[in-house]
């Protein structure tokens, strides 16, 4: 009955293992170039180990059922030592195995390895924050925060730092792990090949809130991105009520403003993300929250339930509360 449960137990597991992360797994849905070979390189050498591991484990149960120590039979079986072809044969092929997958690993790496940086493509910093995401475009003069939007079959040149501790950037679909690290600036590319949203998460614990570092890669046609690109650069529109306009008087020349940043106003804080085109995002504080009224305002009264240890831990009043909600949503 106990190893029935158990059995049961490890199927239940593998079936929950096999299905967590089924949409972002690049092994069966790669999504750019980089991990379209990395794939193939796991495929390769998975096939290759399942076949190696048929033959020897096959041969050790044919051995052990064959020639297993019967009752009737008391005899000592012939005793054999060396057999000079076998011992070529198995030395021989483990070499040439490990030789085919040595090829294969070295035409992936150059394959997924930076292409030039002077190629002009995009280029984008990556700037690893406790607990969330700046993606500043140089070329562009766009900054923002926690989802890196990009034109689908461009690489992109990303560039990566941290203001604080080691953060590490992870967008599986689209390629490999890069450290982000104070004092250190590293590079890698990435490609999308078809629009969608691609989800990330910071892979290197960074503290309190480490699991809600997360981010996302969204890809869309060139001229979508030339849309996204000429709404990101101008200033939000100015607003228009009563409501909205003290809400950004409050908002600009309050306690906000000494963290975060809004093209066109007197917020420019550099602490907090940059909030400008708020409201174009679909998600915030490390892509952990849908942005829609009903979680930012929770996020104005109550961030330190929502993420606990986040730098903010700012609690605005409810009598400003309705203003600075209506003039968040005028960012888009
Ligand atoms: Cu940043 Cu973990």
């Amino acid at each position: 009955m106990k190893s029935k449960t158990r059995l049961f137990g490890t199927i239940l597991l593998a079936l929950i293992l096999s299905g967590c992360s089924a949409t972002t797994n690049f092994v069966t849905n790669p999504g750019s170039p980089i991990t379209s070979r990395e794939s193939s390189l796991y495929i390769i050498t998975l096939i290759m180990a399942a076949v190696v591991f048929v033959i020897v484990e096959g041969g050790i149960l044919i051995a052990v059922t064959r020639f297993r120590h019967r009752k009737d039979d008391a005899s000592e079986p012939a005793q054999v030592h060396g057999n000079v072809p076998l011992e070529i044969i198995w030395t021989a092929i483990p070499v040439v195995l490990v030789i085919i997958l040595f090829i294969f690993t070295i035409n992936t790496m150059n394959a997924v390895a930076a292409p030039d940086p002077s190629s002009g493509d995009l280029k984008v910093n990556v700037i690893g924050h406790q607990w969330w995401w700046e993606f500043d475009y140089p070329d562009l003069g766009i900054v923002t925060a926690n989802e890196m939007v990009i034109p689908t079959g461009t690489p992109v040149q990303i560039t990566l730092t941290s203001v604080d501790v080691i953060h590490s950037f992870w967008i599986p679909q689209l390629a490999g792990k890069t450290d982000v690290i104070p004092g250190q600036t590293n590079h890698m590319w990435i490609s999308a090949d078809q629009p969608g949203t691609y989800d990330g998460q910071c892979s290197e614990f960074c503290g309190m809130e480490h699991a809600l570092m997360r981010d996302r890669v969204i890809a869309v046609t060139p001229a979508n991105f030339q849309a996204w690109v000429k709404n990101q650069q101008a200033n939000p529109p100015a607003p228009q009520t009563d409501l909205e306009q003290q809400g950004e008087k409050l908002v600009t020349t309050g306690v906000c403003a000494a963290c975060h940043t809004i093209n066109g106003t007197s917020a420019k804080g550099k602490v907090g993300p940059n909030l400008t085109h708020l409201f174009s995002r679909s998600t915030f504080a490390g892509a952990s929250f849908t942005v829609n009224e009903a979680n930012m305002s929770a996020w104005l009264t109550s961030n330190t339930t929502m993420k606990p240890g986040n730098l903010m831990s700012i609690r605005v009043p409810d009598s400003q509360l309705e203003a600075i909600l209506a003039y968040l949503k005028t960012l888009k």
